[in-house]
């Protein structure tokens, strides 16, 4: 998120010295710079890969990450394609990348310093197993988050050691290779640096160490001066080590001009080693899996969480029809959900959730639901509710199906912050819900209220006969790039007229009104105008069934701003949505100082009474440069007072910076306008998941993955600038594993108070289980209160660093003609074994580059047998075999005939071949 974040500081960059490797600073090298550097080009490759293997042209219109998404998703299906999500899962990344500078600032091994070699390794190699298992398991936000981190590190690596120094330019390979040996590491008592009394001198190693090559890293001391005799310092007004002889420093997180050609070299090998390590992540998970990590994926997940007790049975079936609906209408186009999930709750049995790609799945999943149990005692919704927030990916469409108040509403503060950590949509459709009579109506429907309001989706109530006409709204929003127009909401109607732009982008707009006794006119900006009473009329068709308004506006709508008129003095809710490539994404920020200062996501609520920072990113048809952004403020949602405007202080690239001076007091959501040069159209766009402030601040962090059978602590705390006292904590996971924490903490106005929560995952937890922690914190009125989510990811720790080994057989490449272009209609073929030695076995083996036939021996094996066979046109053959734990091994083998450097795997007989063949006596090889 950092990297606009980065843009604040521009200023201050452009005063001093240009900044790198500091997690942020526009139009510098930076961490988010690399970091978003390497992850395009691996993006790219992987997508050039996926979209030829379809017989298609990879062909970006332009270098955008809207454009590279475009073109990846784009050939083989039409229809819109969002980036939304590609921007999100990087903003995670560059989050995480971020938060090793606050929360880890002390760690040398995160950070390379002070020679914490073997230590810095340690954790890159763990956080690649952590990954690899995390993708396995398909929890890709796990996955994120770690990557984030470890690229991190891996990048510091050139800024904080003597490497580049040494003269190496390219990566240190060996960083990411387990099985290869950290050699000829400078040891404790061997001094490292001249002194240099300036603070900064050219290259002040030793030259000693600089001849025996010797590794070391410069010392950083945040609290102490004191490191070992003669070793090198970080370096910077916060390592107060570099004012101890010998003085100065050798980080190059900065440009500056002792160190240009050092910094860039450092610059180059971070983003050269960030981008072989991503290649080992995309090599173990394959193109697919590495792009869906990634967040490239069509962007409708279908996501349904359905009451199964034995009134329900309608509300199944109707279920079953519109999943059925959306698969066979929606097959092959941009609007194909990419992933389905189904859970089922019932009283007191909930889940388990069903998660897959696989449309056919889900139609035999659906159908093997039915209604049974569970009669007249409320059943477990927010369960449910709650494995499906924690299981979807962020941002989705949740649709909730039932006809009875939730007996677990004890869950219900816990729904609504993993709706505002996730920004999921969540609409319920509920049927009869007046069936039980032991409460109020009313009371009853409250909480599922809430919570629809607080995510932005809507409570559908309907008779369950009514059920089949209601649903359209399932198939209006399972769709590629839904974005919303307008969104509010009224406890007490009264008559009042929203306006609202609709621009040239939009398609398919449809209004959503809910509530009863309500009369409506809807006109354009042209004046033409339809009544609620005019189910066809000039400007579109309005279907009412329950308490539900859905008006479809006419294709041809005109652009412009329009009017939605509404009498009524009840409550009801107002949303405006079409589908657009242009939208935007955004997060709550907190800036951190120290060495490396920088943003951060908020993970709860804002605080009062404080300005507000907001990261936004916008996405446009050709990238971020074709918009204008003029206006980006927090409107209310239940009240017509004027938005508080933020100040835009910076622009990268499409990532913004605002800062909101006076946040409103009640439920806002962030609003945007500005320009689409493409059309030259004005728009604007709101976000859904309600905000609102709070005067409590909950600080936790996990920065590590847990093992399963091993106790796993770590700290937490809370503050308030309300009034102090005892606050109630509580915290949940989604997996019901044993957990450790105090009910409650005392709290004095203005300071943090400290704690711990411990988690015990079962030693039977499989390896790439995430674990959704919420953590909450209520004043003893009940007034004040935050949260926090945190994702924990369970890896058990794994002992194989064995790569499969490659041993190549007999190549026959031989009848291959010598000129290329004569090639058709030639073959040649090779054999090879594949040994995972005392590894933990070969489990999958795959054709990475070559166009020819690929088969081996059964798997999985210890060793594997295998034959290639490919026209001689294609003359590059790369296979990658992966153990059980993702470790990559691969065969290479070139027929390329020029001593040039793709020959690196050329074998023996061709080898021979070719000196031959410089000896005029090919015709005998
Ligand atoms: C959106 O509109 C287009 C044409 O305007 C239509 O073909 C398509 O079916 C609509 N999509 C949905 C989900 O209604
Ligand atoms: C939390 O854990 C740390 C490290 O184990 C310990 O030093 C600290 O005292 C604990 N804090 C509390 C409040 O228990
Ligand atoms: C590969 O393995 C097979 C049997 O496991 C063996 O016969 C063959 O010689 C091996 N080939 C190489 C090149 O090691
Ligand atoms: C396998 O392990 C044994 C004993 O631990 C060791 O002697 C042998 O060299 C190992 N083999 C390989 C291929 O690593
Ligand atoms: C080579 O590939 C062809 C298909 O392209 C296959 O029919 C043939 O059996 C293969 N030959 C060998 C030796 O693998
Ligand atoms: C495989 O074929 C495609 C086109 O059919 C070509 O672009 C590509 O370079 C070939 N790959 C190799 C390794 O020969």
């Amino acid at each position: 998120m950092m990297s606009t974040l980065v843009i604040a500081l521009m200023a201050l960059a452009m005063s001093g010295p240009t900044a790198a490797f500091v997690p942020i600073g526009s139009g510098l090298s930076t961490h988010v710079s690399i970091t978003e550097t390497a992850l395009l080009e691996k993006v790219r490759e992987s997508c050039r890969a996926v979209v030829e293997a379809t017989g298609q042209e990879f062909k970006p219109t332009g270098n955008s990450a809207d454009e590279l998404v475009q073109a990846c998703l784009g050939p083989t299906a039409k229809g819109q394609v969002s980036a939304a999500k590609f921007h999100a899962a990087l903003q995670e990344i560059y989050n995480q990348n971020g938060l090793v500078d606050r929360d880890l600032a002390s760690s040398a091994a995160h950070h390379f310093n002070s020679e914490e070699f073997l230590q810095g390794r340690r954790l890159i190699i763990q956080g690649m197993v952590a990954i690899k298992a995390s993708i396995r398991a398909e929890n890709f936000h796990a996955a994120r988050e770690t990557l984030g981190r470890i690229l991190h590190t891996l990048q510091d690596f050139y800024s904080h050691s003597n490497w580049v120094e040494l003269g190496f330019t390219e990566p240190y390979m060996n960083l990411i290779r387990p099985d290869l040996p950290l050699d000829n590491l400078a040891d404790l008592n061997t001094a490292t640096c001249k002194d240099c009394g300036t603070g900064s001198c050219r290259n002040p190693i030793l030259s000693n160490i600089l001849q025996e090559k010797k590794l070391t890293s410069g010392y950083m001391g945040i609290l102490t001066d004191v490191k070992p005799k003669g070793k090198c310092s970080h370096g910077g007004d916060s390592d107060l080590t570099s004012s101890s002889v010998p003085r100065g420093g050798i980080n190059k997180d900065r440009r500056n001009q002792d160190n240009m050609v050092l910094h860039d070299t450092a610059v180059k090998a971070a983003t050269e080693a960030s981008l072989q390590l991503l290649q080992d992540i995309r090599l173990a998970a394959g193109d697919n899996d590495f792009l869906r990590m990634l967040g490239i994926a069509r962007s409708a997940v279908l996501c349904f969480v359905i009451d199964t007790t034995g009134s329900m049975s309608d509300d199944i079936n109707q279920a079953r029809e519109v999943v059925y609906e959306i698969i066979d209408t929606k097959k092959g186009t941009q609007d194909e959900p990419s992933e389905y999930i189904l859970v089922p709750f019932n009283d007191p049995e909930f889940g388990p959730m069903i998660r897959t790609t696989d449309p056919d799945k889900m139609k035999q999943e659906i159908a093997k639901l039915t209604a049974a149990g569970g009669d007249d005692i409320p059943e477990m919704c927010l369960s449910g509710l709650q494995i499906a927030l924690t299981g979807a990916p962020a941002s989705s469409q949740i649709y909730v199906f039932t006809d009875a108040p939730a007996k677990d509403i004890n869950l219900k503060d816990t729904i609504i912050a993993l709706i505002q950590s996730t920004k999921s949509t969540v609409s319920f459709f509920l049927t009869a819900v007046f069936r039980r009579r032991r409460r109020s109506v009313s009371s009853s429907t409250d909480p599922y209220k809430e919570m629809a309001l607080a995510s932005g989706g809507q409570i559908i109530q309907v008779a369950k006969n009514q059920l089949p006409q209601a649903t359209d709204i399932i198939l209006d929003t399972s769709t590629s790039a839904l974005v919303t127009v307008l969104q509010q909401a009224r406890n007490n109607g009264k008559p009042e007229t929203f306006s609202f732009m609709l621009d040239e982008s939009l398609q398919n707009i449809t209004i959503y009104i809910t509530g009863t006794s309500m009369t409506f006119t809807l006109t354009n900006p042209a004046g033409l105008s339809q009544k609620d009473s005019e189910a066809n009329g000039n400007l579109g068709t309005i279907q009412t069934v329950g308490n539900l308004r859905r008006i479809r506006i006419n294709a041809d709508k005109q652009t412009g701003t329009w009017q939605m008129n509404i009498n009524t003095n009840q409550p009801y809710t107002l949303k405006v949505t079409g589908q657009s490539t242009i939208t935007f994404i955004y997060n709550f920020v907190e800036r951190f100082e120290g060495a490396h200062p920088g943003y951060v996501v908020l993970t709860g609520r804002p605080q009062t009474g404080r300005p507000a920072n907001l990261l936004v990113s916008v996405m446009g048809r050709k990238g971020p440069s074709s918009l204008n952004v003029k206006e980006i403020s927090l409107v209310q949602v239940f009240s017509s007072e004027p938005a508080a405007e933020g100040i835009i202080s910076e622009i990268s690239n499409g990532d913004i910076l605002v800062t909101v001076d006076t946040v409103p007091v009640g439920e806002f959501v962030v609003a945007l306008k500005g320009t689409d040069q493409v059309s030259n159209s004005e728009f604007q766009r709101q976000s859904t998941t309600q905000v609102a402030v709070s005067k409590v601040n909950i600080k936790a962090v996990v920065v590590s993955s847990v093992e399963p059978g091993k106790q796993f602590s770590f700290p937490f705390s809370v503050m308030t600038e309300g009034p102090g006292g005892q606050f109630s904590i509580s915290a949940r996971n989604d997996r019901n594993f044993p957990m450790l924490f105090p009910s409650s903490l005392m709290l004095t106005t203005g300071q943090y108070s400290k704690d711990n929560i411990t988690i015990t995952p079962p030693a039977t937890t499989p390896s790439g289980t995430d674990v959704t922690l919420t953590l909450d914190a209520k004043s003893a009125t009940g007034v004040d209160s935050n949260f926090a989510v945190l994702k924990l990811s369970v890896v058990t720790k794994i002992t194989d660093f064995v790569q499969p080994v490659c041993k190549m057989g007999t190549v026959m490449a031989s009848n291959c003609p010598k000129v290329l272009s004569n090639c058709k209609g030639f073959q040649w073929q090779f054999t090879a074994n594949i040994t995972d030695g005392n590894g933990t076995g070969i489990e999958r083996v795959s054709l990475f580059q070559g166009n020819g036939t690929l088969s081996f021996s059964s798997l999985p094996a210890p060793d594997v047998y295998l034959s290639y066979n490919a026209s001689c046109c294609s003359q590059i053959a790369e296979i990658v075999a992966l153990d059980i734990v993702g470790n990559v091994g691969k065969c290479y083998h070139s027929i390329v005939p020029s001593g040039g450097s793709p020959a690196l795997g050329l074998s023996l007989p061709i080898m021979l071949c070719l000196c031959l063949h410089w000896m005029q006596l090919w015709m005998l090889c």
